[in-house]
């Protein structure tokens, strides 16, 4: 496959078993475009963990860093990100264990977030002034997917408002592209006064894809998928679909990667190891479309 697919031969690239992986590629291509849905998260798959070094913003990250939030909020917010991520990537908890970790991290992040009371109007700002970037080569993943009419689920355990203006600002945010995160609730201000929906983070993408079975209805001829993810949790960001022919796994691995490998390896079909590209994604979707 590497002969067809010099991207492949990169040292970021890791399969535990590349036939499999050729196979269900092959699976894609028969398929084609008409057969063809994205299912993906956003956080540190769509969006880059980090440039030279630098860790680059999640979508808490650009709100708490904003000059909008207080610097005490910010001290706390702070606080619970050095306490609460080592557990989200600590490779010797289980999904389970971690999970009640996940639930009060977000429920203490998003209670000071609400006491700030955010605008509405003021997030546009805050996204232009922050460091958000997409990986390089998303215009291309964006515009060909597009052109081909391709849906793309992106499930976040981001914040919906702050993932939906990147992706207007960076001009993909297309008709074809269909968000499903934590979206804000204002008051009749435009001050945030809470979350709509019940909570989606990082290891409960089970539930949230259940509850999504409506969308996943309307797309259930597109029996091909390609899933894309940073966590073990996203892994089953797809459960919702009834019908799968296919499905192409790919995972970003973007920290602790020697502990993290070999489980990575175990469930994601494709691991990528700190590529801040959607070069491999390209690269297949040009065969796939
Ligand atoms: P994702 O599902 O799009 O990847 O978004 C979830 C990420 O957001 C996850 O990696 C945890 C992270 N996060 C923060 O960075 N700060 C926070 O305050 C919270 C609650 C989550
Ligand atoms: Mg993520």
């Amino acid at each position: 496959m590497s002969s067809t697919m010099p991207q492949f031969e990169k040292s970021t690239v890791h399969m535990r078993d590349p036939e499999r992986v050729e196979q269900i590629i092959c699976g894609l291509i028969k398929g084609g475009a008409s057969k063809l849905q994205i299912i993906t998260d956003f956080d540190m798959t769509l969006s880059k963990f980090a440039i030279n070094g630098k860790r680059c913003p999640s979508c808490h990250y650009i709100i708490e860093n904003c000059r909008l939030v207080s610097e005490e909020c910010r001290q706390k917010l702070l606080q619970l990100k050095n306490k609460y991520y080592p557990i989200e990537i600590d490779p010797h908890l289980t999904m389970e264990e971690k999970y009640p970790f996940m639930v009060e991290w977000y429920f203490k992040s998003h209670t000071l977030l609400v006491e700030q009371r955010i605008e509405k109007d003021k997030l546009a700002e805050m996204v232009r002034e922050s460091d958000a970037a997409l990986r390089e080569g998303y215009e291309q993943f964006f515009d060909r997917l597009q052109q081909h009419d391709v849906p793309v689920f992106i499930f976040s355990a981001g914040l919906g408002d702050v993932l939906e203006e990147i992706l207007h600002q960076a001009g993909v945010y297309h008709p074809n592209v269909k968000v499903v995160s934590n979206f804000m609730d204002f008051d009749e201000n435009g001050v945030l006064k809470g979350f709509k929906g019940e909570l989606i983070h990082v290891y409960n993408k089970h539930d949230g894809a259940l509850r999504n079975t409506d969308y996943f209805k309307q797309v259930k001829d597109y029996s091909n998928i390609i899933l894309m993810g940073d966590s073990l949790g996203d892994l089953s960001m797809a459960d919702g679909a009834p019908n799968v022919e296919n499905i192409l796994k790919i995972g970003f691995l973007n920290d602790k990667v020697e502990e993290r490998l070999d489980k990575y390896l175990d469930s994601y079909d494709i691991v990528l190891v700190k590529d801040e590209t959607l070069e491999v994604p390209n690269a297949i979707l040009q065969k796939v479309l």
